[in-house]
């Protein structure tokens, strides 16, 4: 039997790093939303025993390694079953890019193999086995707009984004996450900026009240909750579309940042410069996603994002128009293919 999912990426609305932990992780507060860009997992089980890799990308790698494999060796594990399995895995998103498409690779092998094998892990046997195998992938058992904090791995569904026109820029320079974790101590030089030790480092981790009222992050929850609610303070019309440019330009006004700009922009200037083109584009906010390469600006309406695709690729980037993808589209679409 072989089963289809869907593997959607993320981007990160903001990402505060914080002090590193003693299990060498550092604290991390972010936003993660998943988009509608994807990749295809299909997941096959047949007699015997095994794992094996299938993939149209010679980058990702095909033993022990992979996330699919790892995550595949802990289900069939949890789950007593005896059987072959097949992992192919239909390479669109960029590896290494910072929209977590090796994450979202691993938690899409886990829903083809629990249909396949029919039958169901409990949901906090998911939780676990995913945090297991990294800290990007809980956020896709979740899906949608989603507030990630611990190492990125304890994660708490927001109020939903209404979806958003979104270009993607894919940069031909894949960006290690550790290093990049690394570059950020050296950069701090061990000294913890004191306003991130006070909202990360001393905040307990189920702790999900903020310790400052200068956590830009939970100003964007703030924001969104007055979205939801219809709230005059953020003077939102009643109108679907408008409603959406007035939710985008308060997240603007918020300010949110990656910090992981800091230090992957000096190594690397063409990404600052990828940005600076976006938001000559047009758009209304555009950030690196993760820890790159991958960038990403937010529009007003798809037909600005598809103008500013046009003017990225004579540029000669690889750009793409798509959109954010809400809870609810994530897991109608996962299954639907
Ligand atoms: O959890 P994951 O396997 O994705 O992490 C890869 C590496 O990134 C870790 O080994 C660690 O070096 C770094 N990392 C970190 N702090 C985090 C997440 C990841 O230092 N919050």
């Amino acid at each position: 039997m072989t089963v289809a999912v869907r593997s959607f990426a993320k981007i990160n609305l903001g990402l505060y790093i914080g002090s590193p932990r003693s299990d060498g992780y550092h604290h991390l507060r972010t936003i993660y939303q998943t988009i509608a860009l994807h990749d295809l997992i299909r997941v096959g089980t047949a007699r015997g025993a095994g794992i094996e890799i299938v993939c149209n990308d010679p980058r990702v790698p095909l033993d022990s390694s992979n996330t699919c494999y790892r995550i595949a060796e802990r289900v069939i594990h949890e789950l007593g079953a005896k059987r072959r399995i097949t992992i192919e895995i239909d390479k669109h998103l960029p590896v290494q890019g910072g929209l977590g498409a090796a994450s979202s690779n691993a938690i899409a092998t886990m829903i083809a193999l629990e249909c396949a094998l029919k039958t169901n892990l409990s949901p906090p046997a998911r939780l676990r086995i995913a945090a297991e195998v990294g800290s990007d992938l809980p956020l896709f058992l979740i899906g949608g707009t989603t507030l990630g904090v611990g190492r990125g791995e304890e994660v708490y569904p927001l109020p939903d984004l209404p979806s958003l026109p979104l270009v993607v820029v894919t940069p031909e320079i894949g960006v290690s996450t550790p290093q990049a974790f690394t570059d950020w101590d050296s950069r701090s030089d061990g000294r913890i900026r004191p306003s991130v030790r006070a909202q990360l480092g001393t905040t307990p981790p189920c702790q999900l009240t903020p310790s400052s009222p200068s956590d830009r992050l939970v100003e964007v929850g703030c924001v969104l909750s007055a979205w939801l609610s219809g709230s005059p303070s953020t003077g939102a019309p009643a109108k679907g579309g408008s409603r959406a440019e007035k939710l985008l330009l308060d997240l603007v006004r918020t300010g949110i940042e990656n910090d992981f700009e800091k230090v992957v922009f000096p190594i690397y200037p063409e990404l600052r410069d990828i940005k600076g083109e976006l938001e000559r584009a047009g758009s209304r906010y555009a950030s690196l996603s993760g820890s790159g390469s991958t960038l990403y600006g937010l529009f007003r309406s798809p037909v600005e994002a598809k103008k500013a695709v046009s003017r990225l690729r004579k540029q000669g980037l690889k750009a793409v128009a798509t959109s954010t993808l809400t809870r609810q589209s994530y897991w109608k679409r996962i299954l639907d293919c």
